[in-house]
């Protein structure tokens, strides 16, 4: 089986719908047959419970993954209730453990040490901290690609900086093949004359590395996470679900021109 293609929704900020977009687009890849991975590095565990699994109810999590890698990822990745769709689930003792980690010299590979060769995946999908954590650059230490979700918010642009910083720091002391596929903008109320402008913005900024799909506020993705599952199951019809399925088709069109060397559109 070729090698699975891995995708980090990073932001150095917190609540721009890094975790709803990393959800519904691994779950919108698992729809179309792709057996995909998510990976929750949050030790929030959002995207874990948001698939509906409790973090204090599983054997094991990544917590155990990093404290010893050596056994691999496998006993910490559950299966969902969607086919297609496992994840390799947080818990929150991920928080304290971090600051233990942080005195290891090899903390920014310990989730490179336990990533399988040979994955019973095709793709996997990485919900990392809003902090430019550890988890991040674990996370970014063994992707190929990075899509930055950011809200149609006049400040929200201020952190994509940041966010680039670490991407291009890490593609030069770790990880070569790690470039940036998209922009994706999310909570955008088009009712707002502050959101069309900031969407203007994002098109005159970042041109064709915008992905088309705006992710529309929608009440209904917030009552899908609180209700642990995916919209798709609650109301595929209705408009998060349509821009999140079009955003997941236009992702996997780049990851295919990634995988051709056609990559027009990945920034360096
Ligand atoms: N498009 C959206 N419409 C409505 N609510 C949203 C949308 N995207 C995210 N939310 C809600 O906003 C909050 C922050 O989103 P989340 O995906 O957790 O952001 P992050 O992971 O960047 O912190 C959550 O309560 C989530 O349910
Ligand atoms: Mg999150």
């Amino acid at each position: 089986m070729p090698r699975p293609f891995s995708i980090v929704f990073a932001n150095a900020q917190g609540g721009v719908g890094k975790t709803t977009s990393a959800v519904h687009v691994a779950g919108a890849f698992a729809e179309t047959g792709v057996e995909t991975l998510l990976v929750d590095l949050d030790p929030q565990a959002s995207a874990t419970r948001h698939l509906g699994l409790d973090p204090d109810a599983l054997d094991a999590t990544l917590t155990d993954v990093l404290i010893d890698p050596s056994r691999g990822i496998a006993p910490a990745v559950h299966a969902t209730a969607y086919p297609g769709l496992s994840v390799l689930a947080a818990h929150e003792s991920l928080g304290t453990l971090e600051s233990e980690l942080g005195a290891m010299p090899d903390r920014e590979s310990l989730l490179a040490a336990a990533w399988p060769g040979n994955p019973p995946f095709r793709l996997a999908v990485f919900d990392v901290p809003p902090a430019l954590s550890l988890y991040t650059v674990n996370a970014l230490r063994i992707a190929d690609a990075v899509v930055i979700p950011v809200q149609t918010h006049p400040f929200a642009l201020a952190s994509v900086p940041r966010t680039l910083d670490l991407v291009d720091r890490v593609r030069r002391h770790l990880n070569p093949r790690l470039s940036v596929i998209g922009y994706l903008a999310t909570l955008y109320d088009k009712r707002t004359r502050v959101a069309r402008e900031c969407l203007s913005r994002m098109i005159a900024e970042w041109g064709p590395l915008l992905i088309e799909t705006p992710i529309p506020t929608n009440v209904a993705l917030a009552e899908a996470a609180r209700d642990g599952r995916l919209l798709y199951e609650a109301d595929s019809e209705s408009a998060g679900a349509a821009a999140y399925y079009a955003a997941a088709a236009e992702i996997i069109a780049r990851w295919r021109e990634t995988r051709n060397g056609s990559a027009a559109r990945v920034a360096r």
